[in-house]
């Protein structure tokens, strides 16, 4: 199969269907998520506490995510790169977003962006997409926005609702190509989706968006500790690596690797 391009999930949405998205940042996983045929590849901001072992998406710079986007970019031949702009990198203007998303292609070698805000956005959407930058907007939790968001909560609901929808409505009509929702309740999730032509993609909004992404080493239980209610864990990675490091150690210390068949 050839390169998922952007009609291809406007496609999806159009035919009813839905395609997935997985995180990834380095060249195994990318390798492995693009030959199961997962459509999009992302490399999020979520490395920032799921490689780079800080506990929040804040601290994590454009220089440490560059080299991950390209070695993802690399090693993934079908799925489409997208790019998070991380923290700091597109708030001031939309020159600054302009110039930080075309690194993320230039030197990222990412297909498209994504940046976490909604309406307030739209300027920044549309000088970006003018450049030739594909966008997707992302709304609903947003995890840049933790503390101004007063912590980890469901957004959207009741009157929020109208917001949101507000939100995606404005990222749609600035060009961006498809919208995330995170920690959206379904009913808002799907009436968002109902609203827009483009795509949308959810994590923990419900079944009733276009597509469905989880962070990697969540869904398959790579990171240990408390998961959020929207994961669904589809391997236990985390057990088998113990068992393997803690069997690799103990052979090395009684003497049985290596064996003659292991030496020269
Ligand atoms: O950085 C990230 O992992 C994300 C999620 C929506 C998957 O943005
Ligand atoms: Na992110």
């Amino acid at each position: 199969a050839g390169r998922v391009r952007l009609h291809h999930l406007r496609q999806a949405k159009e035919q009813g269907r839905h395609f997935a998205m997985l995180t990834t940042y380095e060249q195994y996983t990318a390798e492995i998520f693009d030959a199961a045929g997962i459509e999009v590849l992302l490399i999020g901001d979520s490395a920032s506490n799921n490689v780079y072992g800080n506990e929040t998406s804040l601290p994590v710079t454009v220089d440490e995510l560059l080299p991950l986007c390209r070695a993802v970019a690399r090693s993934a031949h079908h799925a489409l790169i997208l790019a998070d702009l991380p923290f700091g990198s597109y708030e001031v203007s939309p020159q600054q977003a302009v110039e930080t998303g075309v690194r993320f292609m230039k030197e990222g070698l990412a297909h498209a962006v994504k940046l976490e805000g909604g309406a307030f956005y739209a300027e920044t959407v549309r000088a970006m997409v003018q450049a030739g930058i594909p966008v997707m907007g992302h709304i609903g939790f947003t995890p840049q926005s933790e503390h101004a968001l007063g912590g980890y909560r469901v957004q959207g609901r009741g009157d929020d609702a109208e917001r949101l929808v507000a939100d995606a409505l404005a990222l749609e009509e600035a060009g961006a190509f498809a919208v995330l929702m995170e920690m959206v309740p379904a009913e808002t999730a799907a009436r968002v989706d109902a609203a827009l032509k483009v795509p949308t993609v959810g994590i923990g909004a419900g079944s009733g968006t276009t597509g469905q992404v989880l962070v990697w080493q969540d869904a398959m239980g790579l990171r240990g500790g408390k998961m959020a209610r929207f994961v669904k864990q589809y391997a236990q990675l985390r057990g088998t690596l113990m068992d393997a490091a803690q069997q690799f150690g103990d052979e090395v210390r009684n003497g049985s690797f290596p064996g003659p068949e292991h030496s020269f």
